[in-house]
């Protein structure tokens, strides 16, 4: 594959992500004083978010890993090919098999997380506000040819989230107005058109 697709396909993935992070709006309005609380203490108003703050900021990294899991934004793995004859939870797979593991049926799975359609970054804290249930959300997929961008957009994505909570303030344009937590899926999903007022802090 020729790397100019590559690119093409790693902007849209970031792209897509950050855009799902300002579609949760409606859960922002409600998480924003505990987000706020949180990153006001550990980094103060005077500076920005830095990376090294990321293990003070355990919400803000559930906040982030939940919307991942809701997002999907990758549904989907690349297509890749069984090298030999296998068997999976019971189902023989032929050599040569084309194999195109589903994601968010494990971000959905019912057997694995409470009430997988409610937004809920609480999931992955415990009582000491440690980060639990990492191993459950896989949206760069896994193994070896899991996404090696992965280390990369977690940074990226940490850094812009924090920071755009840290510096604005997010409302709805008009009451009125429904932030719709549905995506639109095509190779990736993005979210449906939405409006958010941001004022500095
Ligand atoms: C939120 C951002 C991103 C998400 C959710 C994401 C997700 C994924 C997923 C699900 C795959 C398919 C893995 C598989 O087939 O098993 C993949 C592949 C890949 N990703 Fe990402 N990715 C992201 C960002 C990036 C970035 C920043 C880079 C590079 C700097 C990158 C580079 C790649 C490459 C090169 C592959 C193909 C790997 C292979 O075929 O062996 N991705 N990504």
């Amino acid at each position: 594959m020729h790397w100019d697709y590559y690119w093409y396909e790693i902007r849209r993935y970031i792209t897509a992500s950050l855009y799902f992070l300002c579609s949760y709006g409606a859960a922002w309005l409600v998480l924003l004083t505990k987000q706020e609380l949180c990153s006001r203490q550990v980094v103060g108003p005077g500076r920005m978010v830095r990376l090294s703050d990321r293990r003070h900021l355990s919400y803000t990294e559930a906040t982030l890993m939940e919307i991942q899991r809701l997002s999907n934004i990758a549904i989907f793995t690349i297509p890749h090919v069984a090298v030999c004859d296998t068997t999976i939870n019971g189902f023989k797979i032929p050599k040569n098999t084309i194999l195109i593991p589903s994601l968010i049926s494990v971000h959905f799975d019912e057997t694995i997380w409470r009430d997988p359609k409610v937004f809920n970054p609480e999931r992955f804290l415990n009582q000491n506000n440690d980060i639990i249930n990492k191993e459950n959300l896989i949206p760069f997929s896994l193994g070896p040819r899991i996404c090696p961008g992965e280390s990369l957009a977690r940074s990226e994505l940490f850094l812009i989230f924090s920071n755009l909570l840290h510096r604005f303030e997010f409302s709805k344009v008009d009451p009125a107005d429904i932030l719709s937590f549905e995506g639109i899926t095509g190779i990736t999903t993005t979210p449906s058109p939405y409006r958010l007022k941001a004022e500095l802090r």
